[in-house]
């Protein structure tokens, strides 16, 4: 079951974190997994880490909010069956309780820039292949924050969380007929470094826990396979419980 054997995935933002561990996930279902980032030593570093593991991984930096370098790049990966719009940014804000009002419009544009237009420019540059052999899978990695809102300090984040969210939505209507799907995971909060943060929000989550990046490899290895291909259009929370509608 879930067999990826023979089909080429793109994870974007795949050098560290949730991105690598989804990447390690597809590997290990049989995929060749292009492990992208905008740094390029993250990337190497991760499809290294994969092929030592006995997988099939390479390495391609490019900027996701570059639509050039984005249709270059896969241009250059010839196939791409699987691609997962991982690559995100929460923005110099981050978690910090800075409100709308008080932030530098720049920091709006990065946040609906990576969020938004780089899941766009992904999905168009691997959608014609895809279309042209009746087969594909989109997934797009969104966020709480775009699905509810949930924090303060991260409107524009909840904006292109958001954005990214409902352009996959109605993407997956357009190519449904063609053997292609598009689906959406809705993170809640997963491990971070300030233990501070995770533990004061982990108590309120009613799975008790904090998330693993293998709780979202294993939801992209089901939605990539062939037995996810009536399931499309669809958004579904990874968040241990912590919201139910
Ligand atoms: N960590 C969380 O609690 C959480 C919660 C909800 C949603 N998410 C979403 O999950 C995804 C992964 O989160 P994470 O915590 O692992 O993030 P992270 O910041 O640890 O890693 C993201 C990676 O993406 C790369 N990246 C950023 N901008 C890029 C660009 N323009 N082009 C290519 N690569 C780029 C970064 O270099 C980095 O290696 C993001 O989309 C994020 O919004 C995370």
């Amino acid at each position: 079951m879930f067999d990826l054997s023979g089909r080429t995935a793109l994870v974007t933002g795949a050098g560290q974190n949730i991105g690598a561990g989804i990447a390690r996930g597809l590997a290990g279902q049989g995929a060749h997994v292009v492990v992208n980032d905008y740094f390029l030593e993250r990337a190497d570093e991760v499809a290294a880490e994969i092929s030592r593991a006995g997988g099939s991984a390479s390495p391609a930096a490019f900027d996701v909010t570059d639509l050039d370098a984005v249709t270059e790049a896969v241009a250059g990966i010839g196939v791409v069956d699987i691609l997962v719009n991982n690559a995100g940014l929460a923005g110099p804000t981050g978690l910090k309780a800075e409100q709308f009002r008080d932030m530098d419009p720049a920091d709006w544009r990065s946040a609906v820039d990576v969020n938004l237009y780089g899941v766009m420019n992904c999905c168009h540059a691997v959608l014609d292949g895809m279309c042209e052999r009746g087969w594909g899978r989109l997934i797009t990695i969104s966020s709480a924050a775009g699905t509810h809102g949930v924090n303060i300090g991260v409107a524009p984040y909840s904006a292109g969380k958001g954005g990214g969210l409902a352009f996959t939505r109605s993407l997956a209507l357009e190519v449904a007929r063609s053997g292609v799907t598009a689906n959406t995971l809705a993170l809640g909060l997963f491990e971070r470094k300030n233990h501070q943060i995770t533990e004061q929000f982990a108590r309120a989550i009613p799975a008790g826990r904090t998330g693993w990046p293998e709780d979202v490899a294993a939801a992209c290895v089901w939605l990539a396979s062939e037995e996810a291909a009536w399931v499309t259009a669809q958004t579904i929370g990874i968040n241990g419980g912590s919201l139910t509608s």
